[in-house]
């Protein structure tokens, strides 16, 4: 698990989204009203994501106008292929799973033509002001933006939780500093594949209501619903836990940028749906029980898909990509364990030449970490 914080306090659960439009503007307030500023609640490399008050949509701006386009579209067509296939995995597992939420995408607008349009007309003049002056993402006549729904913030609880799973004591240990780092904008990562995920989800069972089982068979639902549904082959979208507007806890799906569609080929299903699954974070489960329950539940959600769809070639192309999942995992494992093999060997040649014996490095580790030098090194070497 990890957690995907960022800068600025927000209270996303109680805005309510039916008071708001789309664009952001609060249709209740009286027209003399300043628009309250938006805040950064995220940063990657294609863009930076601002919460936008008293509303239920983000923006997501940056300089990549076509990358920005591309992860609109994208995740419009994902939103739409998880609407429509609910019902289809309703079916297979009798209302049992229920599938990630994916934002919908709402707008795009281009970056202005120059300085003049930036501040004269449309988004980009009404807006502009809006963002922080000072912070070096605000946007210039060359940003694009987009519109998503917005995935709210986990609960206070629940954020306090993971400051004491993941922190250390000592950062949080007076209230004000702890009730500030609650407060940031914060999602957390589902990280099934790390070393880490069933303590976790111990510690986070008495707080909300998923369970490790529960949230692997609706990421293996929403795996198979986004190979099969949307043709997209996942690379390096985010798997999240976070918040409806009502406040009720959920897996989201998030960040379309850098997702491709993919052809009905071995060779398109092999390359890029192996991508998305090898080339991300460590979501899915890759060994064990949870990782069989995975498969079965994904490669159900296929079958039932692309029966509907009436697609028998896909059907043998959805087998085939977790035939090869699984000897990239295998090739994995070997290439770890070679790996820890060369690093023993390694070991056991600096002790047989007189180097650092385990109480040597013991005793090293003990003591004042800053006062070991590169000359003091290259002494004991
Ligand atoms: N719809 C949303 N609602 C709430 N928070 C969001 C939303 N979309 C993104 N975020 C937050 O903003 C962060 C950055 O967004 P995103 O991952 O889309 O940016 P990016 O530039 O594509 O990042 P990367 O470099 O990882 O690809 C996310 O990790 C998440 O915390
Ligand atoms: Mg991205």
């Amino acid at each position: 698990m990890a957690t995907s914080t960022s800068h600025r306090a927000l209270s996303g659960s109680r805005h309510s989204p039916k008071r708001h439009s789309q664009s952001g503007m609060d249709i209740n307030s009286p027209p003399c009203q300043k628009p309250k500023p938006f805040t950064c609640i995220g940063r990657g490399t294609c863009g930076t994501v601002w919460e936008v008050p008293e509303s239920n949509i983000v923006y997501k701006t940056g300089k990549d106008a076509a990358a920005l386009a591309h992860d609109l579209n994208l995740c419009r067509n994902v939103h739409a292929a998880f609407l429509r296939y609910q019902r289809v995995v309703d079916k297979e597992f009798g209302g049992a799973i229920k599938l990630p939420l994916v934002p919908a995408g709402h707008e795009f607008h281009r970056p202005a033509r120059n300085d003049g349009e930036i501040t004269r007309n449309g988004f980009w003049a009404s807006n502009l002001h809006r963002f922080p002056a000072g912070d070096e993402s605000s946007p210039t006549s060359h940003t694009a933006a987009i519109s998503l729904t917005r995935i709210h913030s986990l609960p206070l609880r629940l954020r306090s939780a993971l400051i004491d799973f993941y922190f250390d004591p000592d950062l949080f240990a007076s209230p004000t500093s702890r009730a500030r780092g609650a407060a940031d904008h914060c999602l957390t990562r589902l990280y099934l594949g790390s070393n880490d995920y069933e303590s976790w989800f111990r510690t986070f069972a008495s707080q909300a209501p998923v369970t490790v089982h529960g949230v692997t068979q609706c990421m293996a639902a929403g795996l198979a619903v986004m190979h099969w549904g949307a043709r997209c082959d996942g690379m390096d979208v985010e798997w999240v836990l976070g918040c409806t507007a009502q406040g009720v806890i959920k897996p989201f799906i998030l960040d379309f940028d850098k997702a491709k569609k993919f052809d009905l080929d071995e060779e398109d299903v092999v390359k890029k749906l192996l991508g998305g699954v090898l080339g991300n974070d460590p979501y899915f489960p890759v060994e064990g029980r949870l990782h069989e329950k995975f498969v079965e539940v994904y490669l159900k959600t296929s079958k039932a898909i692309l029966e509907e769809e009436e697609n028998p070639k896909a059907l043998t192309l959805s087998q085939m990509f977790v035939k090869a999942w699984h000897e990239a995992l295998d090739r994995r494992r070997e290439a770890d364990a070679a790996e820890d093999d060369i690093f023993e060997h390694q070991a056991e040649a600096v002790e047989d030449s007189g180097g650092w014996n385990d109480d040597e490095i013991d005793e090293l580790e003990g003591s004042d970490a800053n006062s070991v030098c590169s000359s003091d090194i290259n002494e004991v070497k």
